[in-house]
Order: C-alpha cells, then sequence, then structure tokens
C-alpha cells in the first residue's frame, strides 16, 4: 500500500512498488488528465507535480511518491501553492488558443506552471531549459506567446 496526496485528497493505493505513477493515476485513481505519450521520460506529456517539481510520471515508480503531494491538471488550479500560477496558465492558455488536438498540453501546462512558480521572470534560456516537452502538432509558437501572458498575469497577481 503506498499513501500520498492527489490533489489535496489522500490516496492509499494497492499496486505494485514499482508501477509507474502515471499508471497509478489513470487506472487506480482515475485520473486521465494525466497523458501516455512515450513512456521513456521523452514527451512529457506525463507531466505532473510532486511536492512541487514537475515530474514524468511515466517513469516515476509509485514507492517515490510515498508521503508526498502530487498534483495533476485536474487538481493542478484548484489546490496548492501553485494553484494561482496555474489559474494564469490556464487563462493565458485560453487567451492564446494554444491547443490543437490537445493531447500534450496536460503536460505543458503542467511543466508550465512548475517554472512560474518557481521563478516569476524566467528568460528564454529559462524557459528552453524547462519545457522540453514534444507538440506533435507544432503549438510552440503560440505556447511561447501564452508563456509571455501568464508571466504578466503572474506578476500582476490575476491568476
Ligand atoms: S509519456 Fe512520460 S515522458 Fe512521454
Ligand atoms: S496540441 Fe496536439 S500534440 Fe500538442
Amino acid at each position: 500500500m503506498t499513501r500520498f496526496t492527489v490533489n489535496g485528497r489522500p490516496a492509499d493505493v494497492d499496486a505494485p512498488p514499482d508501477k509507474p505513477l502515471l499508471w497509478v493515476l489513470r487506472e487506480d485513481l482515475g485520473l486521465v488528465g494525466t497523458k501516455y505519450g512515450c513512456g521513456i521520460a521523452a514527451c512529457g506529456a506525463c507531466t505532473v507535480l510532486v511536492d512541487g517539481q514537475a515530474v514524468r510520471s511515466c517513469v516515476t515508480p509509485v514507492s517515490e511518491v510515498a508521503g508526498k503531494r502530487v498534483s495533476t491538471i485536474e487538481g493542478l488550479a484548484e489546490e496548492g501553492p501553485q494553484a494561482a500560477v496555474a489559474q494564469a496558465v490556464q487563462r493565458a492558455w485560453i487567451e492564446a488558443q494554444v491547443p490543437q488536438c490537445g493531447y500534450c498540453q496536460p503536460g505543458f501546462i503542467t511543466a508550465a506552471t512548475a517554472l512560474l512558480a518557481q521563478n516569476r521572470a524566467p528568460t528564454e534560456a529559462e524557459i528552453e531549459a524547462a519545457l522540453t516537452n514534444l507538440c506533435r502538432c507544432g503549438t510552440y509558437p503560440a505556447m511561447r506567446v501564452a508563456l509571455r501572458r501568464a508571466v504578466e498575469l503572474t506578476q500582476k497577481g490575476q491568476g
């Protein structure tokens, strides 16, 4: 049994300790907003926050999050210290109409939230370093616009 919190609620999961967190979230907890893309930590579709840090849940054994705080796209903007930043990111994403098919977007929004929660004024180089997720639809230019807007909104406290 592994115990941790997901989006502010306690979770007790009876799963093998090496089961990837991605599949625990999707199969055991029914949180299907976190996506499977590659399974080898290459695409970022499975990004969630663990104690505020962006991690790739497809390569994170559930045993590693015992006692920790996990935030998924379902609760990112609802609770936790990153919630206001996540609201700003979501608003900016909507304004810039970023998603195409949408599949990669939960991972991108989660990674962007982690970045802005830790760094309210990231440089282009810092954005490049933090956002290594992949988007098959090529929404990168729109995401750059949205990220700049999210920075503005975050700095104005308008989540
Ligand atoms: S599914 Fe985890 S990084 Fe691609
Ligand atoms: S919006 Fe389709 S993969 Fe990114």
